[in-house]
């Protein structure tokens, strides 16, 4: 448990322009004082983050929404009450109040408002917005564990040990466009869950979306070795110093390590293990790892990008 006092304490080393690591529902972040440029800066420099990538920063009351974007029209409203706090981050046309370096110079910003207690209580008592990345260094594999965030990033002023993050992916990146909503990044949060509140663009996501959403192209969330998503080819490959990452199949055949993402095929299970088992196997003295697929449907669709992102190529 993380004590008033730790959240206070750490609050204040947003307030100075420090960094802190801190447990969301999704993943561990690693945040600072959204309108502080100089400390949005250290983030990019401890994770090696390329200053293309824009940050998505977290606040705890729709007043804050507020001051951080303009022209919120009543779809943004709607989306909130619906899905905050929670794993939605919308891109919202920018406020002059938010530094340039926390959008790496985009005219839009990504905000969230995370569901969970030390992340709430971090912002209120930094009594700022808090600028966060996933708290791991840029392109490997994100924290759902405050010793992941260590093993990563050892040098940070201070992490809150909130034990493990309960959804274990990333937060869906959503953007409006004028006829719906279209989405940038895969998450917990479905096109069918948002579809019951708004419609989904008939516009197609132009090439500037793309490309202001580095999350969304490039490869990521890459284990320290190589990564395979099993086809039906496993012939003729000696697997013996592999790992095996398993929805639930049991291979025929002799692999070193086998961990399982769910042992009954459940995608909540699998989406909450499935960095805290990349984080295991890239520990390991396996050579490589063969994931099985899951079924793109729900938030397997956001597991199945995740592992597309990590993965070499396909076995
Ligand atoms: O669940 C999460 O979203 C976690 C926790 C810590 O909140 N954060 C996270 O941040 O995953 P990060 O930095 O790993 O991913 C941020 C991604 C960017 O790579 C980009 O794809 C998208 O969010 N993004 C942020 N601001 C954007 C903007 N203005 N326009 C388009 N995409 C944006
Ligand atoms: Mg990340």
């Amino acid at each position: 448990m993380v004590s008033e006092q730790e959240i206070r304490y750490a609050a204040e080393i947003i307030k100075q322009g420090g960094l802190v690591a801190f447990p969301t529902e999704t993943v561990y972040g690693l945040g600072a004082n959204a309108l502080n440029p100089l400390a949005v800066a250290r983030i990019f420099t401890s994770k090696e983050r390329p200053s293309f990538d824009p940050l998505i920063v977290h606040i705890a009351s729709i007043a804050d929404l507020e001051i951080l974007a303009e022209k919120l029209d009543d779809r943004v409203y709607i989306l909130a009450d619906k899905f905050w706090p929670g794993p939605l981050t919308i891109v919202l046309p920018k406020s002059k109040i938010v530094p340039d370096i926390v959008t790496s110079g985009l005219n839009t910003v990504g905000i969230r408002m995370p569901d969970n207690r030390i992340a709430l209580e971090l912002i209120k008592h930094a009594g700022c917005p808090i600028a966060a990345p996933s708290a791991n260094k840029f392109g490997r594999i994100s924290p759902t564990k405050a010793q992941h965030v260590k093993k990563q990033l050892p040098d940070i002023d201070c992490i809150l040990d909130g034990g493990s993050t309960t959804i274990g992916i990333e937060s869906t990146v959503i953007t409006l466009h004028s006829d719906g909503f279209v989405i940038l990044r895969q998450g917990k949060i479905t096109k069918e869950d948002l579809e019951k509140v708004l419609p989904y663009s008939k516009q197609d996501i132009d090439q500037n979306e793309i490309m202001s959403s580095p999350g969304n192209i490039k490869s990521h969330y890459s284990p320290n070795k190589p990564l395979y998503i099993l086809g039906d080819n496993l012939e003729g490959l000696d697997t013996k110093n592999a790992a095996f990452l398993s929805f639930g199949t049991i291979p025929d055949r002799e692999f070193k390590i086998i961990e399982f993402l769910s042992e009954n095929g459940n995608l909540d299970e699998a989406a909450i293990k499935l960095f805290e088992k990349l984080h295991i196997l890239e520990d390991s003295d396996v050579e490589f790892i063969i994931a099985e697929p899951v079924p793109e449907k729900g938030i397997g669709i956001a597991i199945m990008d995740r592992l597309q992102k990590a993965a070499h190529k396909y076995l």
